[in-house]
């Protein structure tokens, strides 16, 4: 039927798929994106948004309790409406999905709503809930059906005592003490929003320090802010077995030659993610994939079947929002024979806590095992006149600049707004800026990119205020 035939389907509609897909169709192209649970996927229905809703009303709440009488503000009464704050957050996620299906119609993106199969080259069948399947063609199939979160082998998710981070988005209320497994994004992020609503939280990390992959300088000033802020942290620790006892849950842990039994409300784990490949029918097409079940795609994002291409978090590297969005948009103007292109060294990363802490680039750990010679320049925020006047002085601005050319090879940030002051750095890097560029460009006052700029001059020992 030559309705059910078009140039492009894209399977999945996360950040990825359905940015792929509105791409594909200003290009030119007829296009189909079929998502078998809700459009935005997982950033936009139980990722970035709804934890960052979250991430904003606790830390409302927390400044009211805590930060408001150094302003002289009194408050009295100040008390937590749950419901209120969980609808204000399914409210975010509702505008954002349906802006979503907005742009489909705009921009004549058919929204197939099904579980989609690949049972040929060209060819999908696309199963309805209660429906039968129905079959489409396509002369290209873009997968990016995204990832889920990847369960601890002894302690499976139940949903209700042991959680994935979908479940911590919507408790109905807040578990006194919340015992999190592994100190990455989920576990910082997902940690601050119980502990500012008043759980008693502690991480539980295998490694000997939180955010690996991170600068281990900033990622520690960040683990003792929120250390500060009352979270625990247990690290070179192993959770072993967990076992659930009236609504209580015991986790056994093991840490070296040490071990012992943490009990607590609800426990979270955290402990990465992993790609969506299943029920696809790519075993039987013969897709390869790595040895983590990522697929595998060449510089075009084409799999080594003809006419099949995949992107986003489906095929593994940082699995962030705005990397799944510029692959998709790379994959299809590289379709259509255009040069679209990701730069995988400057992608910015952000942890949304209290400090942000971003990073985008090198850092220096990192320059050295590349055996870059590199200079490095500090800003403290305490040093910065619109921090001291927000009461917000914690963290640094860190430069790295590669030392024979002054090239900005990767910037660290950790402070207040850091999400959007990194934004500047990726601009230089994409630029390829140097350091004296950054320090030669007048920024307004008092605001909290003179930091950045502080820091540029501090590459070559010359900033000013400190
Ligand atoms: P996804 O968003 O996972 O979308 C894949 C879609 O495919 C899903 O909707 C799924 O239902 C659909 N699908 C799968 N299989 C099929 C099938 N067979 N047929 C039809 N449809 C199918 N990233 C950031 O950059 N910033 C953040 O602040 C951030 N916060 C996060 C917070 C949490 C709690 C979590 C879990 C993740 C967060 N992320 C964040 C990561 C971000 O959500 C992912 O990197 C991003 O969603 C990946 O996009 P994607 O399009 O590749 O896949
Ligand atoms: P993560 O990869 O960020 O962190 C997982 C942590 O768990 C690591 O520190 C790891 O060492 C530890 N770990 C692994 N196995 C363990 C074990 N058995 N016991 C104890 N610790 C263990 O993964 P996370 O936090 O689950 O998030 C998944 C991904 O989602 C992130 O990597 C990120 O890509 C994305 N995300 C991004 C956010 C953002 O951009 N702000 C926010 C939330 C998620």
């Amino acid at each position: 039927m030559a309705d059910d035939s078009y140039d492009l389907i894209v399977i999945g509609a996360g950040p990825g798929g359905y940015v792929a897909a509105i791409r594909a169709a200003q290009l030119g192209m007829r296009v189909a994106c079929v998502e078998k649970e809700f459009l935005g996927g997982t950033c936009l229905n139980i990722g970035c948004i709804p934890s960052k809703a979250l991430l904003e009303s606790s830390e409302r709440y927390r400044e009211v309790k805590q930060s408001f009488s150094r302003h002289g503000i009194k408050v009295a009464g100040v008390e937590l409406d749950l419901p209120t704050m969980m609808a204000r957050k399914s409210e975010v996620v509702k505008a954002l999905t349906s802006g979503v299906g907005f742009l489909f119609k705009k921009n004549k993106v058919d929204h197939l709503q099904g579980v989609a199969q690949i049972t040929a080259p060209g060819t999908i069948e696309v199963t309805a809930a209660g429906g039968s399947p129905r079959s489409y063609s396509a002369k290209r199939i873009l997968i990016a059906t995204g990832s889920a979160p990847a369960a601890l082998a002894s302690m499976p998710f139940d949903g209700k005592s042991i959680l994935s981070s979908t479940e911590a988005l919507s408790l109905s209320e807040v578990p006194k003490r919340l015992l999190i497994i592994g100190a990455g994004y989920i576990g910082l992020e997902m940690g601050s929003v119980w502990n500012r609503l008043g759980s008693e939280v502690t991480v539980l990390e295998f490694l000997d320090r939180a955010l690996p992959g991170m600068d281990r300088e900033m990622a520690a000033l960040l683990q003792k802010a929120l250390e500060r802020q009352g979270m625990k942290f247990r690290f070179n620790t192993a959770a072993e077995s967990a076992k659930v006892e009236n609504d209580k849950i015991k986790v056994t842990w093991k840490s070296g030659s040490e071990s012992g039994i943490e009990e607590a409300d609800r426990v979270l784990v955290a402990i990465g993610r992993k790609p969506v490949t299943n029920n696809l029918g790519l075993a039987e097409l013969g897709v390869k994939l790595d040895a983590k079940g990522f697929i595998l795609v060449n510089k075009d994002y084409a799999t080594n079947i003809a006419g099949i291409y995949a992107i986003g978090d489906v095929i593994g590297g940082l699995m962030l929002a705005h990397k799944a969005e510029d692959e998709g948009i790379a994959a299809v103007e590289r379709m259509a024979g255009q040069a679209g292109h990701v730069n995988y060294k400057v992608i910015p990363a952000v942890v949304y806590t209290h400090p942000e802490l971003a990073t985008v680039g090198l850092t220096d750990e990192e320059a050295k095992v590349k055996q870059i010679a590199i200079k490095v320049g500090k800003f403290p925020f305490s040093a910065n006149g619109r921090a001291r006047s927000i009461d917000e002085t914690d963290g640094l601005v860190k430069i790295i600049a590669e030392a024979a050319t002054d090239r900005v090879l990767g910037v660290q940030i950790l402070g207040p707004h850091a999400s959007d002051l990194i934004a500047e750095a990726a601009m230089v890097m994409e630029f390829a800026g140097s350091s004296e560029d950054v320090a030669r460009t007048c920024h307004a006052h008092p605001t909290l990119a003179e930091a950045f700029r502080e820091a540029a001059l501090s590459v070559d020992k010359r900033a000013i205020h400190i």
